[in-house]
Order: C-alpha cells, then structure tokens, then sequence
C-alpha cells in the first residue's frame, strides 16, 4: 500500500527544491540587475563629475580673462591686487599657443588687444667716461620696452615707425663763456654720418661764481626705420646736472 505512495513521498521535497530553484533565479536575476544597476550608477557619476570639473574649469577661464579685461583698462593695469604683467604674459601665451611665437605673432597681437605701448624714459646718468654723449638710467615710474634697446646712451628702435623723441637737459655754468650750451639730439644709422635732428641752446651766464642753473627741453617728430638710433650730446657734459627729474631723455611710437 506504501506503492501508490512512493511517487507521492517525493513531491512535496520535489516542490520545496522548485521554489528554491525559483527563489535562487529571482535571486541571480536580482543580484545580475543590481551588478548592472550599480555599473551603470557609476558610469553616470563619472559622466557628472568630468562635466562639472568642465563646468569648474570653464569657471576658472572665466575668471582669467575678466582678470585680463581689467588689466587691459588703466585703473585695473595700477591695481596691486592683480598681477597684470602676469595675467597679459598669460594670455599673450594663450593667444600664441600652436603658433610659432616669434615677432609675427606679436605683430599679429598688436592688432587684436591694447598692448604695452613703445615708449621709454630714461633719466640721466653721470658717467665717468670722456664724452659727449650722455648716458641713461631706468626710473622708477618711467617705462620701459624691449623693442626700444638704450646701448651706451643710445637708444636704438626696433620697430620702424613715427617716433616723439623729447629731452631735457639742466646745466649750471659757472665761468663766462661766449659759446652758448647746446643740446643736440642725432639720428645715428650703421655705417652712414650722424644727422642732427633737435637742437636746443642757452646763452651761458655771465655771473661769476655763482651757479647758474637752466634748462634746455627739445622734442620732435620722426620716422625711423628699424635699427635707428638716437643719442643726446652736448657741448659740455661735466656742466650737465643729474639730480632727480633735471635731466631726461625718452621716446615713443606714435
Ligand atoms: C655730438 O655728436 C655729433 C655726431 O656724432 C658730433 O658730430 C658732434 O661733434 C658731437 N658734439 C660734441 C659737442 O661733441
């Protein structure tokens, strides 16, 4: 009688084992979903991050060239805050990347933002060697360029162009002279003669003893081609007074 219940016995194990066999499908299933689930949650967050160290970075250029607007405006160029020979440095770099950046590119600058303008003031030096021709120092606040190159006491012009060229030369005489004092300022080119440009004189004092100081200040317009030179002498330089702001020599490009 046990027969009939023979195949019967199994079932309920038989029924046990296909739940289990469901609930571990359910289970593989659930775990697979989650693997792909969390891959895909990651892959996403990935996605997020480089857009937002996009966004970050797009931020950061943003910054820069308001920094390089500023900078470009005469109030924001005297701000201390701001590094602005670094910022334009910078962006001039930018701006050449990919390009071979020589003279070309910085011609090629010219024409798309303000740049440093070509001038240069020098204020006068004493020098010890024999000679007419007067030697010059940086200021403080005068500026400076490289495309203007000052080689004992000449400077030389790298760009062809317009130029003011201006300078001022005290003097103090003490002893009579019949010969007035003159400032000159030449054009000197390689290999040719010297030519005058601005001449300045003063009659020399007829006051003994004492000195008498005095001023002499030309300045003029020229067209100068590329190694030009210019140099200020004068008919006495042991006369010349170097104190502060008495003695100048500068140019620009117009
Ligand atoms: C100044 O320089 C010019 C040009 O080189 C020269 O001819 C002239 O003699 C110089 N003047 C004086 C006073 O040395």
């Amino acid at each position: 009688m046990n027969e009939p219940y023979g195949p019967e016995a199994p079932r309920p194990i038989s029924s046990t084992s296909g739940t289990m066999k469901i609930f571990m499908g359910f289970l593989a299933v659930f775990v697979v979903v989650q693997t792909i689930g969390t891959v895909l949650f990651c892959l996403y967050l990935h996605m997020k991050m480089d857009k937002m160290e996009e966004v970050l970075s797009l931020n950061e250029d943003y910054i820069f060239l308001k920094k390089v607007q500023k900078c470009q405006t005469a109030e924001g160029h005297k701000s201390t805050l701001l590094d602005c020979e670094k910022i334009l440095k910078g962006f001039q770099n930018i701006q050449c990347e990919g390009r071979s950046c020589g003279s070309p590119c910085r011609g090629m600058l010219r024409g798309q933002w303000k740049r440093q303008p070509i001038a240069v003031h020098l204020a006068g030096q004493q020098s010890n060697k024999a000679g007419s021709v007067l030697e010059w120092k940086e200021t403080m606040y005068g500026p400076t360029n490289s495309l203007i190159s000052n080689k004992e006491g000449k400077l030389k012009v790298e760009e062809a162009g317009l130029y003011y060229i201006y300078s001022q030369v005290s003097f103090c005489t003490k002893e009579v002279s019949l010969a007035p004092f003159t400032l000159y300022i030449y054009l000197h080119i390689p290999k040719e003669e010297d030519r005058l440009l601005l001449k300045g004189q003063k009659t020399q004092s007829t006051l003994k003893s004492l000195c008498e100081l005095q001023s002499i200040r030309v300045g003029g317009v020229f067209s100068l081609r590329e190694g030009d030179m210019v140099f200020v002498n004068v008919t006495d330089s042991t006369k010349v007074k170097y104190s502060h702001g008495n003695t100048y020599f500068g140019i620009f490009k117009l």
